[in-house]
């Protein structure tokens, strides 16, 4: 069993994950939104990659998320916040979420046998899920604009961690670049994505509270996953 992790979607070759499990990160914050979304009791979530395709499932029992340029889309019912998917908010109503990253990687993702989603929050759950799984796995770093982010790759760093500390087992170079990251920077991980692009634009759009949200580890122990069409628990 090895563990190879993917720098952005623009690395991803779609038939070498057929057959194994993915996970999907993109920390700020679609996996954070839908693992939130998913823990607070929306029955599902459906990822859409244009804005006209998530119109079309607008009904009454269905909110629609996302952003464009991290901003909340025009007629839209929530953002890309996951603070916005409270329990009260999102309890028995289905997602449709489109961003600009997370999303799309996720969309990329669909050959592989299994797709999880991953973020900080259910890290260590995700870990054991692949633990469990024993198979070869692919970690997805979404990436911003189809380059690599450092918030995604410290947040791969802390699941393959998670995955080692249980059972040690091969990684290619960049898994062990993540973990290496992730090890030396484990107890101020903000101060480390403070020199991310992505982290610097949220902040200039006054969207801290999402960075504090997103970067805490461990809180919800559940792992979303892809079939047949959409995201559950
Ligand atoms: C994305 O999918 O590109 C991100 O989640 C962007 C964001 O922070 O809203």
């Amino acid at each position: 069993m090895k563990i190879n992790l993917i720098p952005s979607i623009e690395y991803i070759k779609e038939e070498e994950m057929e057959g194994k499990n993915v996970v999907v990160i993109d920390v700020l914050r679609a996996t954070s939104v839908i693992t939130t979304a998913l823990f607070n009791g929306a029955t599902e979530v459906i990822t859409a990659v244009e804005i006209e395709e998530a119109l079309k499932y607008k009904d009454e029992s269905t909110l629609l998320g996302g952003e464009r340029k991290a901003l909340k889309i025009d007629g839209f019912d929530l953002s890309n916040s996951p603070i916005e998917y409270k329990r009260e908010v999102v309890l028995g109503k289905r997602i449709v979420l489109t961003t600009t990253n997370g999303t799309k990687a996720i969309n990329k993702s669909m050959k592989a046998q299994k797709i999880f989603i991953g973020c900080m929050l259910n890290g260590k759950a995700v870990a054991k899920k692949i633990i469990e799984d024993n198979d070869d796995a692919f970690i997805v770093c979404a990436g911003t604009q189809g380059k690599f982010s450092l918030d995604d790759f410290i947040c791969a760093g802390k699941i393959i961690n998670d995955i080692i500390e249980e059972k040690d087992m091969n990684k290619d170079d960049f898994a062990t670049a993540a973990l290496l990251a992730y090890k030396d920077n484990m107890d101020d991980i903000i101060s480390y994505v403070k020199n991310a692009f992505h982290y610097k634009y949220l902040i200039s759009i006054g969207l801290e509270e999402d960075i504090k949200y997103c970067f805490r580890k461990d809180v919800f122990n559940i792992v979303p996953e892809y079939r047949d069409g959409s995201i559950r628990v």
